[in-house]
């Protein structure tokens, strides 16, 4: 699918989704309150729609769900199994360095192409924005390409 560069306004709608989703954070645990925003392609049914998730912690650490993770399986609960994403904006309220981890890239991938944006939160503060070919050069794929 074609993606031509994304404008300011959707990365900044991107970012402020995001950071909306992080703070209902539900992280008794860890403290670490993440928020996923992204952005679908357009299709013939809807224009480019961006949905949002947070990250889910439980007792049970292990079935905690992050934020990406869940803005996806929102995505798909809305929109259907068809959605495409052209990007995706990551961001913590703990003024913390936050990529996507290696379980969300995979996640990610199966909706996404080589090119879709990836916008996260770096050491420094500042967003860095790359690609999910870049974060998961190796991906698992069921069928070789
Ligand atoms: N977390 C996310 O939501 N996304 C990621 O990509 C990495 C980690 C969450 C999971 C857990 O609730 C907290 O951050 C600390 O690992």
């Amino acid at each position: 699918m074609p993606s031509s560069p994304l404008t300011s306004a959707e990365i900044a709608a991107l970012h402020q989704r995001a950071t909306e989703a992080a703070r209902n954070s539900y992280s008794p645990y860890s403290h670490f309150r993440v928020g996923a925003a992204i952005l679908l392609h357009a299709d013939a049914r809807q224009p480019g729609e961006i949905s949002t998730g947070t990250n889910v912690e439980n007792a049970s650490y292990r079935l905690t769900t992050c934020a990406e993770q869940a803005a996806i399986a929102a995505a798909v609960s809305l929109y259907g199994p068809a959605i495409r994403i052209r990007a995706v904006a990551v961001v913590n309220l703990n003024g913390a360095a936050c990529m996507p981890c290696g379980a969300c890239r995979q996640t990610i991938l199966e909706f996404s192409a080589a090119e879709t944006a990836i916008f996260y939160p770096s050491a420094t503060g500042e967003t860095v924005s790359t690609t999910l070919a870049t974060l998961l050069p190796a991906a698992f794929r069921l069928t070789p390409e």
